[in-house]
């Protein structure tokens, strides 16, 4: 039982997930590397990419509850993917986010705000982008860029 609006904005939203997450961590870890000091927009953007990633868990929990017959009875890989493997990679990349964002916010020093954040919201990115049914790929075979 789809909903294709919900399934929409969640792929949607994948893509804001994306940019902001590598563009915070990114530059949190430029400034690491040349000792300058976090920029407001730079402390904004690992904001935006918290609050996008914590909507796109409500909408992901949302699909799933309303999939999880279909899942349930999927076999092989894709049932795999579908029942474990996109949603725990993703609950865990979404905690790394909020833990890097919590933990950089109550460090009093600026290097080991940036050091969290480029840490924790680049290894988050890997984790993201492993677990997208990208089109190219055999699980995401028949989806859309979008
Ligand atoms: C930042 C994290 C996430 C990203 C980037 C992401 C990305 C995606 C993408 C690109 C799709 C395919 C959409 C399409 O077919 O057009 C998808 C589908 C789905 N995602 Fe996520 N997801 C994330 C987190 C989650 C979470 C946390 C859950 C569950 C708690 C979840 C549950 C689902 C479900 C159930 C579908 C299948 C929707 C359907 O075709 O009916 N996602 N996700």
């Amino acid at each position: 039982m789809d909903n294709p609006f919900l399934v929409f904005a969640h792929s949607l939203i994948r893509y804001g997930v994306l940019i902001t997450v590598a563009w915070a961590g990114l530059v949190h870890l430029r400034g690491l590397l040349f000792k300058r000091p976090i920029l407001t927009y730079e402390r904004a953007m690992s904001i935006v990419a918290m609050v996008l990633c914590h909507v796109q868990l409500v909408i992901g929990l949302i699909l799933y509850l309303m999939n999880f017959k279909q899942y349930a009875m999927m076999q092989g890989p894709e049932g795999r993917f579908w029942k474990m493997e996109h949603i725990g990679t993703m609950v865990i990349a979404i905690a790394l986010v909020t833990i890097g964002r919590s933990t950089a916010k109550r460090a009093q020093d600026e290097q080991v705000k940036q050091k969290r954040i480029a840490i924790f919201y680049l290894i988050a990115l890997a984790l993201m982008l492993w677990a997208i049914p990208w089109p190219f790929t055999q699980l995401g075979h028949g989806r859309s860029w979008l």
